[in-house]
């Protein structure tokens, strides 16, 4: 996977801890989605989670949004193999300038840390909130802050991270490789807490996904897979936990 602006963003990661981020999403989608109405994919990409809510609910339909047509293009390639049109479509926007009417969606997913890539994350996270329906939701996956720092300085070796990189990430918590920016921006939980202030929302849940990592060969163990699944729903939402993974869930209300 890599993390620049998406034109390589590669979904293939069977065996590998992303597959983690996928399934508690869809666990949780599968609680929080409506039973029928229109959803918005903002900064879908190629369209995989567009997809996975189609195979969750039968009734609704999908708008996936991206600022790159190429990844339209690919996402437009996988709905048509699949069949979803017009069930799905794709629209080519900015998620700062959303180019719906207000209060339009039923559910909002921002997922793949879309939001973080926005220059303006408060304006982007506003067009967010405007489209959705009172009473629907404003789903945000994005990068932990104290997750990716650690994740830094466990594997600077492996990614070439310097010690100048960190003092970049703290400073202005967007990731740096070897002196280059990736553009993408990290989130404390205490910081996407206060955008539901801010917006005057509720948080109707927050968990982490994953919130731990594990190595490679456990993951491609048919008995020990399972057994981390487990370990990876316990703590999920625990606070303190969550924080220390690869993504932050939060799932807001709007009132
Ligand atoms: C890492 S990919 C995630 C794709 C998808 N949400 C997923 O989780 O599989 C980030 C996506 O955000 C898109 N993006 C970045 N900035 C954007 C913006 N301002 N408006 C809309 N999409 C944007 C990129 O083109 C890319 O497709």
């Amino acid at each position: 996977m890599k993390y620049d602006n998406g034109e390589a963003y590669d979904l293939k990661t069977k065996g590998s801890y992303y597959d983690f981020w996928f399934e508690i999403i869809d666990h949780y989608l599968d609680i929080y989605l409506p039973e029928k109405g229109e959803i918005l994919d903002a900064g879908g990409g190629t369209g995989e989670f567009s997809i996975r809510v189609t195979r969750l609910r039968t009734n609704i339909s999908v708008v996936n949004l991206d600022i790159s047509q190429s990844m339209l293009d690919q996402a437009e390639r996988k709905f048509r193999k699949l069949k979803l049109q017009p069930r799905v479509s794709n629209k080519l926007g900015d998620i700062q300038k959303l180019p719906f009417l207000d209060e339009q969606f039923d559910y909002v997913m921002c997922f793949g840390d879309a939001i973080s890539f926005c220059p303006n994350v408060e304006l982007g996270f506003s067009e967010l909130v405007r489209v959705a329906k009172p009473q629907g939701y404003i789903h945000l996956s994005v990068n932990s802050f104290w997750g990716n720092y650690h994740a830094m300085l466990s594997q600077n070796s492996k990614h070439n991270i310097t010690f100048d990189d960190l003092k970049k990430y703290m400073d202005t918590r967007i990731l740096h490789i070897n002196g280059n920016s990736t553009g993408c921006r990290s989130f404390t939980l205490q910081e996407l807490k206060s955008l539901a202030d801010r917006h005057t929302l509720k948080i109707a849940k927050k968990f982490g996904a994953p919130v731990f990592s594990a190595p490679d060969e456990w993951l491609r163990d048919n008995h020990i897979y399972p057994e981390i699944k487990k370990l990876q729903y316990m703590f999920c939402e625990y606070e303190n936990i969550m924080e220390f993974g690869n993504h932050l869930n939060i799932i807001y209300k709007k009132i």
